[in-house]
């Protein structure tokens, strides 16, 4: 059955390299690389761009996030699923389930969504948990509920706020993701990197951490929350649980766990990306980690190549050049 549904870089996600892949890739030497590791995987983007390479043969992706892991599960394993199933889920969803106020609506009503839109969401999350279906549909499930959630939310992309200038109109609809088609095998985790980096062998490590005090697992509260449905009780205007998933990377100590990390890699190779927002104006937008800092971290572990690029990007209708920059840094291992 062909299935026209959400790619995995249909999502919003905070420094997905969607918009670099190309100039990330046509600086890469794959020649003799067969396992890859994408050890901040985020929205799972450059993973995709692995399974594009022929003589990739694995791919190991990982993320601190709940909501990252199902998405790359849907995304990676689910090509083998039968998609009539989950196209009679869909239809259902859609046109037929029995709606009724639940956890999702009464916690998040006129917020980031309407009220009628909390309602279904809450009802279609309530319903994927009494289905008895292997974990792959499960998932595909999950992340087709965030994908379309995501399309419609009244935000500017996180869950860090909604906007509160208009209230939010009905818009959801409930679509499929198409998972991607490849010959590869996949391994997923759930681990902090550095944890991970002491237990897995690599010809290709590719780190894209956060640089700065940010924390993803309070970007994308409301996803961790849908996947987990315990149902905590929240608080703030952002309506967040209680704090986990606290990354070290976006702490001011971030430039030594990521000297621990790339002292315990075992791999031929080190990709990593970087941007010049150190000395930004806004406090919570500076680097943790400097140029500088990043650069003896890396020559401690082999021969380094740093390239970049004068990135422009739009803000609020006005063109900002900013002397914005990506770097690459390439480290050929000892
Ligand atoms: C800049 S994003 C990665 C973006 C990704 N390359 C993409 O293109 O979408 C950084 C990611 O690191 C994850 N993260 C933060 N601290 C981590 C840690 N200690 N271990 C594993 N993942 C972590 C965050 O959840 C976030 O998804």
């Amino acid at each position: 059955m062909q299935q026209t549904g959400f790619n995995i870089n249909n999502r919003r996600y905070i420094g997905s390299k969607t918009k670099l892949i190309e100039w990330i890739f046509e600086n890469l030497k794959l020649q003799n690389i067969k396992i890859v590791c994408d050890i901040f995987a985020g929205s799972g983007v450059v993973s995709k761009q692995f399974t594009n390479i022929p003589q990739i043969t694995n791919i190991i992706l990982n993320d601190l996030l709940y909501s990252n892991e199902i998405i790359y599960s849907a995304f990676f394993l689910g090509q083998d699923a039968n998609f009539k199933l989950l196209n009679e889920l869909k239809d259902f969803f859609n046109n037929d389930i029995k709606l009724a106020q639940n956890y999702f609506s009464d916690n998040f009503s006129d917020k980031f969504f309407s009220h009628n839109d909390c309602i279904k969401i809450g009802s279609i999350r309530e319903y994927i948990d009494t289905l008895q279906l292997d974990d792959i549909y499960i998932h595909i499930l999950l992340a087709s509920l965030i994908y379309s959630m995501d399309k419609i939310s009244n935000t500017v992309g996180h869950y860090e706020a909604y906007r509160k200038t208009q209230i939010p109109q009905d818009k959801f609809v409930f679509e499929l993701i198409t998972p991607i088609n490849h010959n590869k095998k996949i391994e997923i985790y759930r681990l902090d990197a550095n944890q991970l980096a002491k237990n897995i062998k690599a010809d290709l490590v590719f780190i894209d951490p956060p640089y700065n005090s940010r924390q993803y697992s309070r970007f994308y509260h409301l996803y961790e929350n849908l996947v987990k449905w315990e149902k905590p009780r929240l608080s703030g205007v952002a309506l967040k649980p209680i704090e986990e998933n606290m990354s070290e990377y976006c702490r001011s100590n971030a430039a030594h766990v990521l000297s621990d990390l790339v002292d315990n890699l075992d791999c031929k190779q080190i990709v990593l990306t970087y941007n010049n927002t150190y000395s930004s104006k806004s406090s919570s937008s500076q680097n943790k980690i400097s140029f500088n800092e990043l650069k003896s971290i890396l020559t401690s572990k082999g021969k380094l190549k740093i390239i970049e690029k004068k990135y422009n990007y739009f803000n609020a209708g006005k063109t900002n050049f900013d002397n914005h920059k990506e770097f690459l840094f390439l480290v050929e291992v000892k």
